[in-house]
This record gives structure tokens, C-alpha cells and sequence, in this order.
């Protein structure tokens, strides 16, 4: 059986910034709301004027990771797309990556895991690569999420913590035993889909009814989230998924060099660090700056914090989501 490693590394962030001050002129929120509850002091939202899209966003970020690893586009032999923004509703962004890359006819899947959608496909692109079926993975998380959130002050409790960018990882074929990706580990509950979710349009009343209707009370097309509830299921999922991670390699949390938690909510990560006692160096926070991308939130971290000097040969790195499903998940790696 082959190991699997992270090979390259790479992120994208649309130019436009929106501060918290910017999104009070349209709706009645404050910086300090935004700060104390969240963490997020602005995040980058797409400038419609430009040609950014979730899938252009994941190839600008997916041609830094190849090139890192030191791969041509043509090594590539599988790709997997976490969103839950696509560019359009059917096909997903996979097929438009591998055609926007001009990667011959390989593969391509798509993930439907919202924030644990890079957990998700990490696992996925690791076990491909363990059982031998494929050599370089191309594993991409990429949302626009501006262009699908209620701007005004009905939407603020979703709207305010919710940013766009893409990340993107190789995960490739290794012959060293003991180092790369160690174990991944997924869980879901799907009796919670209604606590986070985007309801319609969906098969069940499609756009015409909906346009048919015409309710200005409709609020079934803009993300919903249960706020409290779902804080309260991350901090309880996050930690146990961490736990079970480091059980299955008979590691404790005093092995942990890096954390990289799914960026969600600045107080979600504090919390997580008190509870396994981890110094501010090895945790990796940047929700600050780019607020919550999804599927996109950890490979960006994860790139930030390799990009700095943080994660180092050897480093255990922690990686842990929670999300819309709900679903969560943790991914073990030895750098
Ligand atoms: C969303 C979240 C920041 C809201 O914080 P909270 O402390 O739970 O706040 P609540 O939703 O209870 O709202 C408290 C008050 O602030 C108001 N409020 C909500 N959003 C606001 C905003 N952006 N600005 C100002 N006030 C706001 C509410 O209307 C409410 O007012 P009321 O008391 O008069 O009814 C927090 O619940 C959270 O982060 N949850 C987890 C989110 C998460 O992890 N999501 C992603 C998972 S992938």
C-alpha cells in the first residue's frame, strides 16, 4: 500500500475587501457586533465587475499548488472540487477546472460538504491514492458566497461572517512510511439539515414558482443558519473529531504542532484551543481577515501557515471541520 502526502499548496482571494464598516452602510450591523461575537474584522468578497467565479477562483488557486509540487498540469490524474456555490447548478466545478486547466480527460468529482467539504476530500483523494489508483490529486475548495447572501439587515446574521476565496492542494503518491496524511475521520447527522442550510430552489418548488409567488417574506433562497445551535454542536463535534484523530494514532494533544481548525468563528477556535491547552503558536487563525470561506477556509489557512514558516518537516498537523449537514471531520498529517 502506497502513503499519500500534501505536495502543493495554493490560495486565491478576490481583490475587493469589505470591512464590517462597509457592510453597516447597508444594513444595521457594527464593527464591534461583528468582532466581539465572530472575530472577523473584514473579509474579500467578489467585485462582479471582475472575471471571478468559484471555478476561476479554484484554477487560479490550483495553478500555484501544481506548480509548488513541481507537477505539469498533464500529471494531474484526478480532480476533486469542494463548494456549495457552484457556478452553476449542474455540472460541477470539476468538470469546468479540468476544462479551464486544459487537463486532459481525468476525472472529475465534486464535493457537497459545505465546510467540511476539504476534510471530506482530502479523505477521498487519500484513499484513491492509497489503494494505487491514482498518483497526483488536484483537491480544490473554492466559494462565492457575495453572490448568493441576503444584503440587508434581515440576512446579517448569516451575511456578516461569510467571505469568498479558493484554496487548493496536490495530494500525491508517497513511498515514505509513517509521514503524510496519517488518518482522516467523517461524521454526519443529517436529522440537523434544517439548522444550516440553503432551502430553495430545490426539485421539490423550482424557480418558477418561486418568481410565481413573488413573497417578499420568501427568505427560502438566502442561506439560513441556527446560530446558537450550531456554535454549540462545533465546539462539542470539533473536539471529539480531534480526539478520535489523535486515539487512532496513539497521539495526545501534547503531539499537536499545528491546528488548523475550518475557520467558522473565532470564538469557535479560542475554545477549542483552551480545551486541548495549545499554545497560540500552534493554532492557525486567519478569519480575521477573510471571514468564513467553507470549503476554501482550511486550505487557505493551511497555505498561510506553510507559506509563513509554521509548519515545518515532521510537524504533526491537525486539521478539523464542522459544518452545514451537519457534517464534521479531522484529517491527521504528518508533514
Ligand atoms: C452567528 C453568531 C455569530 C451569532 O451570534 P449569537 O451570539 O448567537 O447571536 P444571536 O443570533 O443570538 O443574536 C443576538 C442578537 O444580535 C442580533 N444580530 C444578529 N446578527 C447581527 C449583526 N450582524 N449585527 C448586529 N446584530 C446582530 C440578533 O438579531 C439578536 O438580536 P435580539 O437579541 O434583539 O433578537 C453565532 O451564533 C455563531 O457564530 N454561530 C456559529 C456559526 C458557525 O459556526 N457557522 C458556520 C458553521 S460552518
Amino acid at each position: 500500500m502506497y502513503n499519500s502526502k500534501i505536495t502543493g499548496l495554493g490560495y486565491y482571494l478576490p481583490e475587493n475587501v469589505v470591512t464590517n464598516d462597509d457592510l453597516s452602510r447597508f444594513m444595521d450591523t457594527t464593527d464591534e457586533w461583528i468582532q466581539e461575537r465572530t472575530g472577523i474584522k473584514e473579509r474579500r468578497w467578489i467585485d462582479p465587475k471582475t472575471d471571478d467565479t468559484t471555478s476561476t477562483m479554484g484554477v487560479k488557486a490550483s495553478k500555484i499548488a501544481i506548480e509548488r509540487a513541481g507537477l505539469k498540469k498533464d500529471d494531474i490524474d484526478f480532480i476533486i472540487f469542494a463548494t456549495l456555490s457552484p457556478d452553476m447548478y449542474f455540472p460541477g466545478g470539476g468538470v469546468r477546472v479540468q476544462d479551464m486547466l486544459g487537463i486532459p480527460t481525468v476525472g472529475a468529482l465534486d464535493v457537497r460538504n459545505q465546510c467540511s467539504g476539504f476534510i471530506y476530500s482530502i479523505s477521498v483523494a487519500d484513499q484513491f491514492i492509497k489503494t494505487g489508483m491514482y498518483k497526483n490529486i488536484l483537491v480544490i475548495g473554492s466559494e462565492n458566497h457575495s453572490g448568493g447572501l441576503e444584503k440587508s439587515t434581515r440576512g446579517r446574521g448569516v451575511t456578516v461572517i461569510f467571505g469568498d476565496g479558493a484554496g487548493a492542494a496536490i495530494v500525491s503518491r508517497s513511498n515514505v512510511n509513517g509521514k503524510g496524511i496519517l488518518s482522516s475521520h467523517l461524521h454526519s447527522e443529517g436529522k440537523h439539515a434544517r439548522e444550516l442550510m440553503l432551502d430553495g430552489p430545490n426539485t421539490g418548488r423550482w424557480v418558477p414558482e418561486i418568481i410565481a409567488a413573488n413573497d417578499p417574506d420568501d427568505e427560502s433562497y438566502y442561506p439560513y443558519m441556527n446560530g446558537q445551535f450550531v456554535f454549540k454542536n462545533a465546539v462539542t463535534r470539533f473536539s471529539e473529531v480531534i480526539n478520535e484523530g489523535l486515539n487512532a494514532n496513539n497521539l495526545t494533544k501534547q503531539d499537536i504542532d499545528m491546528l488548523i481548525p475550518h475557520q467558522a468563528n473565532l470564538r469557535i477556535a479560542q475554545f477549542i484551543q483552551r480545551k486541548f491547552q495549545l499554545s497560540d503558536d500552534k493554532v492557525y487563525n486567519n478569519i480575521m481577515s477573510y471571514g468564513n470561506t467553507t470549503a476554501a477556509s482550511i486550505i487557505i489557512a493551511l497555505t498561510e501557515a506553510w507559506e509563513k514558516g509554521k509548519i515545518k518537516e515532521n510537524d504533526l498537523v491537525v486539521l478539523a471541520a464542522f459544518g452545514a449537514g451537519f457534517t464534521w471531520g479531522s484529517v491527521i498529517i504528518r508533514w
